[in-house]
């Protein structure tokens, strides 16, 4: 026997989230509630295959001309295309002046990874992300080689974004940093910048000359309006910023396991933008023949198919509006039963945020509680995923946590 190359390996963090789901599985308690995945589910808790994708899928089964060929290394171009019009809108002036760069990638993530290599190669600055923000982006950007700085997001006690402490960062920070933003349905807290205030943070970047690279996971799904959801993109678009935006279609279409997603590198008002444009294709080409030669084909095929036909696309307006209109009932119903119960604490918050995450406000110990005693499951930080609740599992939930908060503090 021989001692194996890979015993000199430190122990890997598992992820808090995954095992959280292994402890749901194994837990015999009929009552158990799972909060911790950010996966819609339907009011049954079943995964929900959007209509639009079924007849998507139907089309692409049924083309004599469907086949597994290889694709370009920066994908499908009429998938990555069309994407590129959804976040920009139709008549973007950057699609039509061709100042943008897109490429297919491995869902949102896939997205992040390729925009954090491409910045390796370009433009090493650190990047600052939200505190708190979605768990990858902490291993992403150090895993890159990219030094990782925060700026203050989350105010704790006020349960509100703290932006003057935003702001206040976004001026300390050197010149020319690096800002990732979730474009809307912010990942853990489920709160945005209004409008006005993604203005002031426009300007204050422009001053420092930062770059935005916006996170869209959530399109359609956050608020049920692509237009709404892509509000921050468009206007920092017209206000000229160069930026990076990865997309992702995991949950604004249900298509989770298939890895569809984009990213673009769009360039409002550059010179020599055609020769620039074809410089960072080649390296986006570059970059993902590096890692996986291509992205795969069935998921961005049916993407293309709902984004692209008429009527595929009607259906998928409905859809989203199914789905974001669920999450939000849900959001409604649970702070008005919490505040009919008298619990403790202001529960405001829960139908003020949108997505598919609230940041609840209740303590690790209280979360730790509701998990040992109560079989509800979400992450020590307190973030609920929301689409884990129905109308047969609310009053369970709000009983809960009326317990919890009142004997753990
Ligand atoms: C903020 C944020 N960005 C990106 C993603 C990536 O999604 P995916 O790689 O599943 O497309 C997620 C998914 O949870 C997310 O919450």
């Amino acid at each position: 026997m021989s001692i194996s190359r890979f015993s000199v390996l430190k122990p890997s963090t598992p992820d808090a989230i995954f095992a959280l789901v292994g402890r749901y599985t194994l837990d015999k308690n009929p009552n158990k509630i799972n909060l911790a995945i950010g996966a819609y589910k339907d009011e049954h808790q079943k995964p929900w295959v959007l209509p639009c994708v079924k007849q998507a899928k139907k089309i692409i089964l049924n083309d004599p001309n469907d086949n597994h060929e290889y694709n370009p290394m920066i994908g499908i171009k009429s998938f990555t295309s069309a994407g590129a019009k959804l976040i920009l809108g139709d008549n973007s002036s950057i699609i039509k002046n061709n100042s943008i760069s897109s490429v297919q990638s491995i869902g949102g993530t896939g997205a992040l990874k390729l925009g954090f290599e491409l910045l390796k190669r370009a433009k090493p600055s650190a990047v600052y992300i939200s505190n708190p923000t979605w768990a990858n982006h902490v291993s992403m950007i150090p895993e890159a080689n990219l030094p990782l700085k925060y700026y203050r997001y989350w105010d704790t006690k006020n349960l509100k974004i703290d932006f003057k402490g935003l702001l206040d960062d976004l001026w300390n920070a050197p010149n020319n940093s690096t800002f990732l933003l979730h474009a809307c349905g912010h990942n853990p807290t489920g709160i945005d910048p209004t409008k006005e205030q993604w203005k002031e943070i426009a300007e204050v970047m422009k001053k420092k000359n930062h770059f935005p690279f916006f996170d869209c996971a959530y399109q359609g799904f956050a608020s049920g309006n692509i237009i709404n959801d892509s509000w921050a993109i468009r206007y920092f678009a017209e206000q000229g910023f160069e930026m990076l935006v990865s997309q992702s279609f995991s949950k604004n279409m249900g298509l989770y396991g298939e890895r569809v997603g984009c990213l673009h590198v769009i360039y409002p008002k550059i010179q020599n933008t055609e020769k620039i444009v074809k410089l960072v294709n080649d390296h986006l080409a570059s970059i993902t023949r590096s890692f996986y030669s291509n992205a795969p084909s069935f998921g961005a095929k049916i993407a293309e198919k709902i984004l692209t036909q008429p009527d595929l696309r009607e259906q998928w307006y409905k859809d989203m509006t199914t789905m974001s209109g669920r999450i939000s009932n849900i959001r409604k119903e649970l702070s008005k039963r919490l505040k009919e119960r008298g619990t403790p604490g202001q529960w405001d918050h829960f139908y003020k945020q949108i997505g598919m995450f609230s940041y609840s406000g209740l303590t690790e110990k209280q979360v730790v509680e509701l998990n040992n005693k109560y079989s509800i499951y979400f992450t020590k930080n307190g973030r609920i995923s929301i689409s884990g609740l129905n109308m047969d599992n609310l009053d369970y939930f709000v009983e809960s946590v009326d317990k919890v908060v009142r004997t753990i503090h």
